[in-house]
C-alpha cells in the first residue's frame, strides 16, 4: 500500500520472508500500523462487518454446494434434504439465507454513511465507484441465489426480473433468452444461476480487495470531513481501530444469530417454500426486502412517456435509480464533505433515507389503487435529491465553520476562541468534547 513501511521483521524466517514475498509487511502496513483518523465513530466499522459476511457468505455457500442438487426436478427436494438429513444443514442454510439479508443491512448501512460523511467526495471517487461495482454484483449474486431453492417465489421472481430485458428493443430478447437458457425460467435456467451465483462472490471478493486497496491509498474520511493534517490527527490501526471494529462485527453478529436461531424465516417469504409450479402464478409476487425500493420505482411508471412506452419507462428508472450512485461525486457540488456541517443538507439527507425505506413499503404493496401514484412521488424525491438538492444546495448553502483539524475537534481547539464549532459535529471515541472545555 502507500507510504512507508515500519515493518521489522522479528525473527530470521520473517526475514527470509519478507525479502521473498512481504505479506506479513502488507498485513502489517494494512492492518496494525495504517494510521486512521481518531475520531472514527461506529458507522465506519460496517466495512469489517461487511468483509466478515463474504467470508461467512462464501464458506456456508460452499458447504451448502456439496448437498445442493442444481436440477429443476429435484432441486426444492434436495434443500429439503439439507434441512433435515445433512448434519447440521439447517444452520448452514438458515445462516447462508439470513447472512444475505444481514449483508444487505451492513451495505446499506455502508452506502448511507457514505453519503452523509461525503466519502464518494475528491479523491475518494474511485474508492465510491468500486463500491456501487459491488453493490451491483451484490444485487445480481442475490437474485441468483434466490432462484436455486426452486421455490414458487424463486421461479415467478426469475420469470418477472429476466422478463424486464424484453423492454428494451431489439437486444431485450436475445438477452433474456441468453439468460434463461430458452425461452422460459426451467432447468437450463436454474443451471447457468447456479454457476454465476457459484462465481460471482469471488469476483466481489476481487473488487472489495480494490475497493480496500483505493482506501488505504485515500485515507479514511472521518465525521468532521476535515483531512488527516498531522500525525496527532491519527491513531494507529491496531489496537484502535481492531477493537472498535471486533466489538461492533460481535454486537452485530449477536443479531445475527437472533435471527438465525429464532427468527430463521423472518425476512424470507412463505410462497418459498412452496415447490414451483410454472402453472400456478402467486397472487404477489414479491421480491426479497432489499429489492423492495427498487421493484416499487419499477412499477411506478404506469404511462407512457413520449415513445417510451411505461414497461420500458419502469425498466429505464430502476436502473437509472442505481446508475445515478456512479455520478454522486460530481453531482454534489459542496465543498464541504460531512453533512454534520449542513445543516439544511442534513435535512435532505433524513428525506432521502424516510423515502427509501417508504418506497421499500410500496414496494411490497400490490401495484394497484393509491400505491403507484405514492411510489411516483417516492421516485420523484429519489431522483430529485440526487440530480437538484445535490448540485443545487451545494452552491447555496453556508456550511457551518469546521474545526481546523480532527484533532482540535476531539481535544478542543488548539488556540483562539473556543466558539464550540466542532462539538456535536464528531462523536469521539476519545476524551472531552470541546464544549465541556467551556
Ligand atoms: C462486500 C461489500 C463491501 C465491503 C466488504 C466493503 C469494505 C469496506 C471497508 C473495510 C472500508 C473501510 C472501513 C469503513 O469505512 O467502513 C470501506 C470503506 C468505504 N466503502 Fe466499502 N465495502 C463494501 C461495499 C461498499 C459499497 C456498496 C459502497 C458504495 C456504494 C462502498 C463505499 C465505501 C466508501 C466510499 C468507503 C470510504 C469511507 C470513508 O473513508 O469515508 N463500499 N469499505
Amino acid at each position: 500500500m502507500s507510504g512507508h513501511s515500519s515493518y521489522v521483521p522479528t525473527s530470521g524466517f520473517m526475514r527470509w520472508l519478507d525479502a521473498r514475498l512481504p505479506l506479513p509487511r502488507l498485513m502489517y502496513d494494512s492492518f496494525v500500523a495504517y494510521p486512521v483518523p481518531r475520531n472514527l465513530n461506529y458507522a465506519y466499522t460496517f466495512g469489517g462487518i461487511l468483509s466478515i459476511f463474504l467470508v461467512l457468505q462464501i464458506l456456508t455457500g460452499i458447504v451448502l454446494a456439496m448437498h445442493y442438487a442444481a436440477s429443476s426436478a429435484i432441486a426444492f427436494e434436495s434443500v429439503e434434504r439439507i434441512m433435515r438429513d445433512v448434519n447440521w444443514g439447517w444452520l448452514l442454510r438458515y445462516m447462508h439465507a439470513t447472512g444475505a439479508s444481514f449483508f444487505f443491512i451492513a451495505v446499506y448501512i455502508h452506502i448511507f454513511r457514505g453519503l452523509y460523511y461525503g466519502s464518494y467526495k475528491q479523491p475518494r471517487e474511485v474508492l465510491w465507484i468500486l463500491g456501487v461495482i459491488i453493490f451491483l454484483l451484490m444485487m445480481a449474486t442475490a437474485f441468483m441465489g434466490y432462484v436455486l431453492p426452486w421455490g414458487q417465489m424463486s421461479f415467478w421472481g426469475a420469470t418477472v426480473i429476466t422478463g424486464f430485458f424484453t423492454a428494451f428493443p431489439l437486444i431485450g430478447e436475445p438477452i433474456q433468452q441468453l439468460l434463461l437458457g430458452g425461452f422460459a425460467v426451467d432447468n437450463a435456467t436454474l443451471n447457468r444461476f447456479f454457476s454465476l451465483h457459484y462465481l460471482l462472490p469471488f469476483m466481489i471478493a476481487g473488487v472489495v480487495i480494490l475497493h480496500v486497496w483505493a482506501l488505504h491509498v485515500t485515507g479514511q474520511t472521518n465525521p468532521t470531513g476535515v483531512e488527516v493534517k498531522s500525525s496527532k490527527d491519527t491513531v494507529p490501526f491496531t489496537p484502535h481501530a481492531t477493537i472498535k471494529d471486533g466489538f461492533a462485527m460481535i454486537v452485530f453478529l449477536a443479531i445475527f444469530a437472533y435471527f438465525v436461531f429464532y427468527l430463521p424465516n423472518f425476512l424470507g417469504h412463505p410462497d418459498n417454500y412452496i415447490e414451483a409450479n410454472p402453472l400456478k402464478t402467486p397472487a404477489h409476487i414479491v421480491p426479497e426486502w432489499y429489492f423492495l425500493p427498487f421493484y416499487a420505482m419499477l412499477r411506478a411508471i404506469t404511462f407512457n412517456i413520449g415513445p417510451i412506452d411505461s414497461k420500458l419507462g419502469g425498466v429505464l428508472v430502476m436502473f437509472g435509480s442505481i446508475l445515478v450512485l456512479f455520478f454522486v461525486p460530481w453531482l454534489d457540488t459542496s465543498r464541504v464533505k460531512s453533512t454534520a456541517f449542513r445543516p439544511l443538507y442534513k435535512i435532505f439527507f433524513w428525506i432521502l433515507v424516510a423515502d427509501c425505506i417508504f418506497l421499500g413499503w410500496l414496494g411490497a404493496k400490490p401495484a394497484e389503487g393509491i400505491y403507484p401514484i405514492l411510489a411516483l412521488f417516492g421516485t420523484i424525491y429519489y431522483f430529485g435529491h440526487f440530480l437538484i438538492v445535490m448540485p443545487v444546495l451545494g452552491l447555496i448553502e453556508t456550511p457551518r465553520k469546521l474545526p481546523n483539524s480532527i484533532s482540535e475537534a476531539v481535544l478542543g481547539p488548539d488556540r483562539g476562541v473556543g466558539t464550540g464549532t466542532g462539538g456535536g459535529a464528531a462523536p469521539a471515541p476519545t476524551a472531552s468534547a470541546p464544549e465541556t472545555r467551556g
